[in-house]
């Protein structure tokens, strides 16, 4: 059995942020919990290269497109590591297997008379990259994209006959129910498609940055017709016809919600005017709200991936979006939250469960555990809970699969309070029962660590270990080791905490930036290991623009540029540095501080100054340039 699954390729004119992070874990618990039940998996991702954003971008930064885009492939690929994505393939339109398979299908469908030339005239939002009617438009402005105005073009164009495939998709999507998912999305495009379908310009002319129409070169091909073709060009579609046969058609595209159109509309009527099958599934996930806020880069509520895996682990962030976020639906990150459930699901119960199966195996049984009986009602539970399990994450309810999970650990944690082993252990005629009690919630740990792997891979395979599960990690199937053992002598392997507490309101939030003086630890302070310290990221930006905050004396709200990003931050430098001074100052900030609002400020970082005592500030600076976005440690 085979699952070939793929997710949007992203622009790369930025770096990703939690929002397309999100779709693609969500993607590889998919792919990961396809290869835990023993089916050959291919697990696409990859980057969307030919955008008017990402060629504007690379001038911006004087460097070459391609060499542009060769670097945001680094620092995405880097990013992808850090939350253990498992993709087995990852691909770029700007590869050549790719310009071969735009190139066929392009000139398939001119063939068969899907293309003709005509005028566009209209608007069109680069950041969507998207041709937009004025009925799409709000105060003339595109919806998704408010603080850019859209551009009004006019060109010759080759359209692409969308019309003539209206009727044969609305069949499609009556015919085959779960080609679109969630329902909600469904019911969107059915009525789109019912209200009817006008022919879409598949080019752009004048332009360059991008691949050219076989029949007519001086055109490239517009940037979402050659996107979607990613999706075949990826198993040898134009190159490699043999691979494409054992590939295609793709099981799931997992794609955002905004981008559902393109995906069930556009796309599928390419593929039927050049003779190829259809897709079986899409899913159009919700989106990922910072705060309550749309997450995007000009409005200043973007969270970077990477730094919030850092905080508290990529794992804890994998939980955290599988299972508080409804699949399918909008959802939301606050930092609270996300420490708050750091500290229910993993700190005190799943954490401390590990923690205490593992004290008392050492203290009652010198860590080896023997299996009596068969399992009693936790036994019964697992069982329950794999169906649940498996259900769930079948019909791509992840959230529940993960809800399924932890039902286990509850439960695990509300036996071993009932069989209360301490006091059996106190009587030596409870022998088979505390070896009963002792076994069964490792047993069911080991169970919760199985289906937990897909979610939290490695999380879930140091439980294994610690638990005397030997099975090879990539040898887990959900049906042999997803089931409960009742056999076996176990070698329980002590560890330290997998996720110590948080403290909630965190340092994070006090920061008084009011006063940046960090008054000189007394010499009995502990001090913090090296990793501790690289937990702070420290880092070079440019201070854009200054302003005294009203009815402060000691704020100044600046904006700076990280390198990566601009933000407001507010700084308690205002008796000492006039704003004007400030304005192309090189600062250095901690980059990854939760926001905390200040004189109704929202604040993202604090600005690093000396301070001595009953002085004024002065701000830490370097002796030589140094470009925004460097590190400082
Ligand atoms: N390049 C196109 C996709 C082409 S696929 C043939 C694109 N790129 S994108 O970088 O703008 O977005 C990539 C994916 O991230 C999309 O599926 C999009 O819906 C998703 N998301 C962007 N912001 C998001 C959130 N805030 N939350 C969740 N997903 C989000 O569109």
């Amino acid at each position: 059995m085979r699952f070939y699954l793929t997710t949007a390729i992203d622009y790369v004119n930025s770096r990703p942020h939690l929002g397309t992070a999100y779709e693609k874990i969500t993607a590889d618990v998919i792919a990961r919990y396809k290869r835990l039940c023993g089916i050959d998996t291919y697990f696409l991702m990859g980057n969307d290269e030919h955008s008017q954003n990402v060629y504007r971008r690379a001038l911006e930064q004087g460097l070459d497109p391609l060499a542009y885009c060769d670097q945001m492939e680094r620092e995405f690929r880097a990013v992808w590591a850090q939350l253990d994505l498992s993709f087995d393939d990852f691909i770029r339109t700007t590869e050549p297997r790719h310009r071969a398979a735009v190139q066929e299908l392009a000139q398939t469908c001119f063939d068969n008379g899907d293309i003709y030339e005509g005028v566009y005239e209209g608007w069109y939002c680069v950041s969507c990259e998207a041709f937009k009617q004025e009925k799409d438009l709000l105060d003339g402005k595109c919806p998704l994209h408010p603080t850019l105005s859209p551009e009004w073009i006019r060109e010759k164009n080759y359209f692409f006959r969308l019309s003539r495939y209206r009727d044969a998709l609305l069949a499609h999507f009556r015919s085959t129910p779960t080609f679109l998912q969630p329902e909600m999305r469904r019911n969107e495009m059915l009525r789109l498609l019912e209200s009817g379908l006008e022919d879409i310009s598949v080019s752009r002319a004048g332009q360059h940055w991008g691949i050219p129409l076989p029949f007519a070169p001086d055109n490239v091909v517009y940037v979402w017709f050659d996107a979607l073709i990613n999706y075949a060009a990826a198993v040898g579609y134009g190159t490699d016809e043999a691979r494409f046969s054992v590939w295609w058609p793709a099981d799931l595209h997992i794609v955002g919600k905004d981008i559902t159109r393109f995906h069930t509309v556009v796309w599928p009527a390419m593929l039927m005017s050049a003779g190829l099958a259809l897709p079986a599934a899409v899913f159009g996930h919700g989106w990922v709200h910072f705060g309550g806020q749309r997450m995007s880069k000009s409005l200043g509520t973007s969270l970077d991936p990477s730094d919030v895996a850092r905080r508290l682990g990529p794992d804890s962030l994998r939980l955290y979006l599988v299972k508080e976020l409804s699949y399918g639906s909008d959802g939301d990150f606050t930092w609270e939250r996300y420490e708050e459930r750091y500290n229910v699901d993993l700190a005190n119960n799943l954490g401390n469960l590990v923690s205490r199966v593992a004290a008392m195996a050492e203290k009652y049984r010198g860590l080896r555990l023997q299996p009596v009986g068969a399992g009693g009602r936790l036994a019964a539970l697992a069982g329950t809970v794999l169906d649940r399990y498996r259900a769930s994450m079948d019909s791509l309810a992840l959230h529940d699969g993960a809800a399924a999970a932890f039902q286990l650990v509850d439960a695990t944690n509300e036996y071993i309070a009932e069989t209360a082993p301490w006091t059996l252990a106190k009587n030596t005629a409870n022998t088979a029962r505390l070896d009963e009690a002792l076994f069964a919630a490792a047993e069911a740990v080991r169970v919760a660590a199985v289906l937990l792997r897909p979610i939290m891979p490695a999380s879930a395979a140091e439980i294994l270990r610690r638990v005397g599960d030997t099975t090879p990690i990539d040898a887990l199937r959900l049906e042999q080791h997803g089931r409960w053992r009742a056999e076996g002598t176990r070698e329980i392997v002590k560890g330290p905490p997998l996720w110590p507490r948080v403290e909630e309101a965190g340092p994070a939030k006090e920061i008084t930036v009011e006063q940046p003086a960090t008054t000189p630890a007394p010499a009995e302070e502990p001090r913090i290991t090296i990793d501790e310290f690289m937990k702070v990221d420290l880092r070079v930006a440019k201070v854009l623009e200054a302003e005294a905050i009203p009815k402060s004396k000691k704020l100044l709200k600046l904006k700076v540029d990280t390198g990566r990003d601009q933000r407001t931050i507010v700084a308690g430098i205002a008796e000492a540095y006039p704003p004007e001074r400030l304005v192309g100052r090189t600062v250095v900030i901690v980059a990854n501080l939760q926001p905390a609002t200040l004189m109704g400020v929202e604040s993202n970082g604090m600005v690093l100054a000396g301070s001595p005592d009953g002085g004024q500030p002065i701000l830490v600076g370097f002796d030589q340039d140094v470009t925004p976005g460097a590190r400082v440690r």
